[in-house]
């Protein structure tokens, strides 16, 4: 890969910060940008960068999706415009759904996600403002897996060979892209973010599309919604690397109150790792899975069975799609 690195033991925030700072503003110039806020570390980062180089000059948009967390859009509009960062919240659902309608394959699932995203949405919104640039926080790892082909990081675009400026319309500003995650969370923390952010464990891109296997409907993403507000509640304590929820994609024979009942199955991954490249699973105590397949099984309706995954990064990957 031609990007070099920077690792952690050699950044230093405040320089980093400065440097970009400065990148930004002669790359836009005296014109406008935008950037779409996901709540999580990478992106959040490249917010308050972003504003910091370009104040009113970057506009910020939270994508709403469809696939985002219980609460997602809100919490992260009002914490941002707590900083003094107005957010706008764009109500995509339909447009990702009405895309994700039939397919069942990961890379394909992956692919249309990036497209809508890109060409659909955020294109749409750079001709609506007259912006010439998107500020993107795509980080070191992406573009590696990406590049390496061991999956298709819905960010990477540039690096695959994608003109943005002639297909979608608009120059790609990367300000993270030599950092892994531990190097942007010093960022973060550097740029006065909140601990809930810069601590904040990572999410992927096309969001809760990525845990559920086969064809991603309004329904489904309601069920993982469900188990993964019920797992990163009983996990919070854990300090793990990432955990979460997946939905299976065909019902399995379970029952209740002494009858059938052919229900859902829910798989819980909750990983050890410093920097997503490798993992294994985090040694949860027995209690503890006791309680997440009581909970999702009562609490997640037409649940019927729990798992959790014992397999190692690699060969598994930590996201299931
Ligand atoms: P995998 O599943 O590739 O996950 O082992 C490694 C890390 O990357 C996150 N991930 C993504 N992040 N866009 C992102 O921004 C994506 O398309 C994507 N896919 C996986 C995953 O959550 C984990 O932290």
């Amino acid at each position: 890969m031609e990007i070099e690195e920077i690792k952690p033991e050699s950044l230093n925030p405040d320089d980093f910060i400065r440097q970009k700072v400065d990148d930004v503003s002669s790359a836009v110039g005296s014109g406008l940008a935008v950037n779409a806020l996901s709540g999580g570390v990478d992106s959040s980062a490249v917010t308050l960068l972003g504003h910091r180089a370009l104040g009113e000059r970057l506009k910020t948009y939270f994508i709403e999706n469809g696939l985002m967390r219980e609460g997602e859009p809100e919490r992260v509009a009002s914490l941002f415009k707590g900083m003094g960062i107005p957010v706008e919240i764009v109500d995509s659902k339909k447009e990702f759904f009405g895309a994700l309608k039939g397919l069942t394959d990961p890379e394909e699932k992956r692919e249309v996600i990036t497209q809508t995203f890109y060409r659909a949405v955020l294109a749409r919104l750079v001709r609506e403002s007259g912006a010439k640039f998107l500020l993107h926080g795509t980080i070191y790892t992406d573009v590696e897996e990406t590049v390496a082909g061991i999956k298709r990081q819905h960010n990477i675009l540039e690096q695959l060979g994608i003109d943005t400026e002639k297909e979608f319309g608009y120059k790609v500003l990367e300000p993270l892209v030599q950092l892994r995650k531990p190097g942007v969370r010093m960022v973060a923390k550097a740029l006065g973010l909140p601990e809930e952010v810069y601590k904040r464990m990572p999410f992927p891109g096309p969001a809760l599309a990525t845990r559920v296997i086969g064809e991603v409907t309004p329904e489904k993403i309601e069920l993982v919604r469900k188990a993964t507000t019920i797992v990163e509640h009983e996990l919070a304590d854990t300090e793990a690397f990432l955990y979460f929820a997946v939905l299976h994609e065909n019902k399995v024979p379970g029952m209740r109150s002494g009858k059938r009942d052919y229900g859902w199955q829910i798989e819980v991954r909750c990983w050890d790792s410093k920097d997503a490249t490798t993992g294994s699973p985090t040694r949860l105590p027995w209690e503890t899975l006791d309680k997440l397949a009581e909970r999702i099984t009562s609490e997640v309706p037409g649940v019927v069975n729990v798992t959790y995954n014992i397999t190692n990064k690699p060969p598994s990957t930590m996201e299931v799609v």
